[in-house]
């Protein structure tokens, strides 16, 4: 099959962890005989350097153009001072809007091999957990009016949070779709003892799953939730949330789940059209060093040959061959531990890419 990839590599440790990907990719093309093809992007900081801009029209039409797109991360401390509209994570926001990629999908599993990096006691901790956070992603306080402005003299600083009936059903079927394909449970996180836009939330999600009686659906408050991830996270299965509790909360679930160099991304949008990244983000004081992990950015490429190219067998080598090189002892910094054998990314790319 021939697929065009359009790749971001972008800031920090972007270009070091997609190159990893990209070698996993091609071993998988080498094996099953498909034809990959990449376009580089510009987006974020790089593309203020080259452009001026984080995100260039042009930029935007060839990521629409691909197949797919798979991005590494954004940002750094050269361009904290920016305006916000010329900062490298407006490029993210863009991309995401442009290509109406409302629905994103953080899985955060702990594998066997990783319980000692799992900062959780034994006995929460049980056999493991395997959950799926589900953030709406193109609404909300993300993409409401932002502005900084001076009222008698003081300044007053605004970001509204915005989110329409559609927006939020759209994503409510998404998550429950999601969970009809694992453990057929939702919990619906929102704010709605405080905020209009979370009541709203509860509403149409429980309307949506009047057409999922084969799925559970529990309520549960943002603070709660935060606090349910550290004191008995098996409980979940599909956490439904909207744009920014979803921030907040899939970095929370990837700590529980050993280290966020491990969770990867897919990005939706209602085709199967996606882009691809790791959760994390640029790491700007291990760049150029070749000690990221690339793990999340491999497992983000796995996730793209299943939901936007339907490779489903390739999806599930790339998953194994991770697996079986963690059970082989080798780790990254991040996921390091006693009698384990420390690896750089290029090496633990090269690790994987054996055991395809
Ligand atoms: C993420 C990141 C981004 C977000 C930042 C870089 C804008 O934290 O993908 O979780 O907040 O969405
Ligand atoms: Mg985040």
């Amino acid at each position: 099959m021939k697929k065009n990839i359009a790749l971001i590599k972008g800031d920090g440790i972007g270009p070091e962890i997609i190159d990893e990907a990209v070698k996993v990719l091609n071993k998988i093309c080498d094996k099953y005989h498909h034809e990959f093809s990449y376009t580089r992007v510009l987006m974020g900081g790089e593309s203020i350097d080259a452009t001026g801009i984080p995100l260039t029209n042009e930029a935007l039409e060839t990521a629409k153009a691909s197949d797919a797109v798979l991005l590494g991360s954004v940002g750094g401390p050269k361009w904290d001072h920016m305006p916000g509209h010329l900062r490298p994570e407006k490029g993210l926001l863009s991309i995401r809007k442009g290509l109406s990629l409302f629905a994103n999908l953080r899985p955060a599993y702990l594998y066997p091999q990783l319980k000692a990096s799992c900062p959780l006691r034994d006995e929460i901790i049980g056999d493991g957990f395997d959950m799926l956070v589900v953030r709406e992603l193109t609404g909300g306080l993300y993409f409401g009016v932002h502005e900084t402005v001076e009222e008698n003299g003081i300044l007053v600083a605004k970001d509204s949070l915005i989110y329409t009936e559609e927006e939020i059903r759209r994503i409510a079927i998404k998550g429950f779709e999601v969970a009809r394909k694992r453990r057929k449970h939702v919990t619906s996180v929102e704010k709605s003892n405080v905020l209009d836009s979370s009541r709203l939330w509860k509403k149409i999600v429980h309307e949506v799953s009047q057409d999922y009686p084969d799925v559970t659906l529990v309520d549960m408050l943002v603070d709660n939730c935060a606090m349910q991830l550290v004191k008995d996270p098996k409980q979940f299965d599909v956490i439904l949330t909207e744009n920014m509790f979803g921030d907040i909360l899939s970095d929370e679930a990837s700590m529980v789940t050993g280290s966020i160099g491990m969770l990867s991304s897919a990005s939706l949008n209602e085709t199967k059209f996606g882009l691809y990244e790791p959760s994390h983000g640029s790491a700007p004081d291990i760049a150029g060093q070749d000690k990221a992990n690339p793990i999340a950015t491999i497992l983000s490429a796995a996730m793209m040959l299943r939901y936007s190219f339907d490779m489903d067998q390739e999806a599930n080598d790339i998953e194994q061959a991770v697996e079986k090189t963690l059970t082989q002892g080798y780790r990254t910094g991040d996921i390091a531990s006693e009698k384990t054998i420390l690896v750089g990314c290029k090496q633990m790319g090269d690790a994987i890419c054996a055991n395809i």
